[in-house]
């Protein structure tokens, strides 16, 4: 799908949560028959954060949201909806964002998760907006969460370096004083679920498989159409906004696709190198940060670009709407 609005909506306030345990390639490779050099040339990661045991994917949401809700001024209260974005909860059901509700105290919020994969905080944008510029809600909270490296095989080096653990939280508000665009393209593709996949039940492994080729020409072709169609349907180009968000899988796949967008690398934000590839929750966590270090300015156009797991894709456009961190008391 493909659409555009007058968003009329913005981020209001953003936020971050990750496990304090870091682990680097180097420790990898003392249990894995890997290597940091392996390792950097081929994805950009150099270390990764991973929960603790018993550590939950609601407990890394939870400090994400309080820490966007407290930027933001809206009382949990006052949120309308809960969504969270996740391959990794807590259980099948309850949701993770019934479980978050319920702790934030947002006893007038409805609450789901939303499976996308990696995809999944660009599908859960889409969804929030589309609430907010109706009328249905008017503070939406998007939660990107996950506990990903419970899923990984770690007897498979070709998927168990690429992932970490962490959450990213955003606070969307109705701002009925705004009129900019917001551009929205969703893609999937389910013939082609089996290159990426984690099989529920007795369907098969219970870890990550990938097909790491296969994953790595779709994220490429998808980066690239999928910026290109948002923007061509809003009526803009590559030169019209200030930063390009991708999901954080692997700098090649980032870098193949910025020289096909013709993107200076300099309006690309990245921080894989520290966090590794958290699926839904790795958008959220490099806004935070550049938010946090005064890259982020209100008024900035921006593209976030995801694509996982279903395989899905998708690219949402709009302005950032945060006030600069140094007047809110910075990170
Ligand atoms: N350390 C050392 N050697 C390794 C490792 C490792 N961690 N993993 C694989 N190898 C070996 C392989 O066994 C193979 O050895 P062989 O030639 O003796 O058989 C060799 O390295 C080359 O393996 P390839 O899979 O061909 O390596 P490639 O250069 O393609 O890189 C990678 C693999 C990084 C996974 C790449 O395919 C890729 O980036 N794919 C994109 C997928 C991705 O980023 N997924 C993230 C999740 S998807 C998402 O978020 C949507």
């Amino acid at each position: 799908m493909i659409a555009r609005f007058p968003s009329r909506l913005g981020i209001v306030a953003v936020g971050m949560a990750v496990p304090e345990r870091v682990v680097t390639n180097d420790d990898l490779a003392l249990s894995v028959a890997t290597s940091d050099e392996w390792i950097v040339s081929r994805t950009g990661i150099r270390e990764r954060r991973i929960a603790a045991p018993g550590a939950l994917t609601t407990d890394l949401a939870l400090r994400a949201a309080e820490q966007a809700l407290a930027r933001s001024g809206v009382a949990p209260a006052d949120i309308d909806q809960i969504i969270v974005a996740t391959c990794t909860p807590d259980a099948f059901f309850p949701s993770t964002a019934t479980l978050l509700a319920d702790r934030l105290g947002a006893h007038s919020a409805g609450a789901f998760d939303l499976g996308a994969a990696c995809t999944g905080f660009v599908y859960a944008v889409a969804q929030a907006a589309a609430q907010l510029s109706s009328g249905m809600a008017e503070h939406v909270l998007v939660v990107g969460s996950e506990i990903f490296t419970r899923l990984l095989d770690w007897d498979d080096r070709g998927t168990c370096v690429l992932f970490g653990d962490g959450a990213g939280a955003v606070v969307m508000s109705a701002q009925a004083q705004a009129e900019e665009t917001f551009g929205v393209e969703l893609g999937a593709d389910g013939s082609r679920g089996d290159d990426l996949i984690v099989h529920a039940f007795e369907t098969g492994s219970p870890y990550v498989r990938m097909n790491g080729a296969e994953v790595f020409k779709f994220a490429t072709r998808v980066m690239v159409d999928s910026v290109q169609r948002v923007l061509q349907h809003c009526d803009a180009t590559v030169s019209d906004i200030a930063w390009l968000v991708p999901h954080q899988a692997n700098i090649r796949i980032i870098d193949h696709a910025i020289k096909r967008l013709e993107i200076d690398p300099a309006r690309v934000l990245t921080n894989l190198e520290r966090y590794g590839n958290t699926s839904a929750a790795s958008i959220p966590l490099v806004l935070a940060e550049a938010w946090a270090d005064g890259r982020l300015r209100p008024g900035d156009r921006l593209v976030m670009v995801g694509f996982g797991g279903g395989l899905t894709w998708g690219s949402c456009l709009t302005t950032w709407a945060a006030p600069a961190a140094a007047t809110t008391g910075g990170a």
